[in-house]
């Protein structure tokens, strides 16, 4: 009962901002009128989300659960391009995150997606992802290759790079980041792999390959995504 009663005024409270966020723009929905990314932040968005898009905003207090802060590390893992484009037309249940889908077109929609992604969220190693090769064809059919699609791509990415769904805190690590390729020798590698790393997500895989397996993940995992330069000169 208790917790009708909250979300019937959480229902009530989002409603009256979505008017104020009605009331605040002067370029109602045209065929054939695109309105920027920008604009349609600061007119429909902002009031929750904040002007930089930190979650920082006064409805904030009201709303539980919270406007995304989309400058976090977590948002960047988590909030991929079409995750964000799917929210934002169904809207979030349960939350005052409400459909857009009749204010907005698919295209406006897209485009405030790509303003935020843009202006607020630190996609650095995103964007790395994006333009770091796939292994090769060889490395993908060698016997850690195989095993890592299998067990490990999950979590890890095809790219190494750590996949974006679910919420891991710590995240999977960027195999291919200087830092990262810095801190993992193979013999740490090995060990992780085998007997995982405790209060995360990384569990031990010891009983479920062979050394020789773990080794051969290890030796793929370096290969493709720790210093594939490297590799590609060799051949
Ligand atoms: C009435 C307040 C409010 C307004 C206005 C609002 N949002 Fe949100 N938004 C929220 C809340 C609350 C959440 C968090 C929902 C959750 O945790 O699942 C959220 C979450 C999101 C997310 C992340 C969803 C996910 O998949 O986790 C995106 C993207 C987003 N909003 C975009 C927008 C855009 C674009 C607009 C403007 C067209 C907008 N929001 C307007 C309250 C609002
Ligand atoms: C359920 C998700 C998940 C799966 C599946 C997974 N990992 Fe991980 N892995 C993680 C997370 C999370 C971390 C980061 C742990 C940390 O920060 O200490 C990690 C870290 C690692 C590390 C670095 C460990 C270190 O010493 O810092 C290696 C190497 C690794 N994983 C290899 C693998 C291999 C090989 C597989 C497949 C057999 C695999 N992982 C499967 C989530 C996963």
């Amino acid at each position: 009962m208790h917790k009708m009663i909250k979300q019937l005024s959480l229902l009530v409270f989002s409603l009256g901002l979505f008017n104020l966020a009605i009331a605040g723009q002067h370029d109602p929905r045209a065929p054939g009128v695109t309105r920027s990314g920008k604009t349609i932040f600061h007119n429909y968005c902002s009031v929750c989300h904040g002007d930089k898009g930190d979650g920082q905003s006064r409805a904030r207090n009201g709303l539980n659960p919270p406007p995304r802060n989309y400058t976090t590390p977590e948002s960047a893992i988590e909030l991929t391009r079409e995750r964000m484009i799917k929210s934002v037309t169904q809207g979030r249940p349960g939350t005052a995150m409400i459909p857009w889908v009749t204010e907005l077109s698919g295209e406006e929609i897209a485009g405030v997606v790509d303003y935020i992604r843009s202006t607020f969220m630190h996609l650095g190693n995103q964007a790395a992802a994006t333009t770091r090769a796939k292994p090769s064809a060889a490395l993908l059919a060698s016997t850690g290759g195989v095993l890592y699609m299998q067990a490990c791509a999950l979590c890890h990415g095809e790219l190494g790079t750590r996949q974006t769904t679910g919420n891991m805190n710590p995240p999977p690590r960027d195999f291919g980041s200087p830092a990262v390729i810095a801190e993992l020798n193979r013999k740490r590698m090995i060990a992780s792999i085998t007997n995982g790393r405790p209060n995360t997500a990384m569990r031990a895989y010891g009983e479920r390959f062979s050394p020789a397996e773990i080794e051969a993940m290890v030796d793929f995992i370096d290969a493709a995504y720790m210093h594939p330069a490297a590799t590609a000169a060799k051949k």
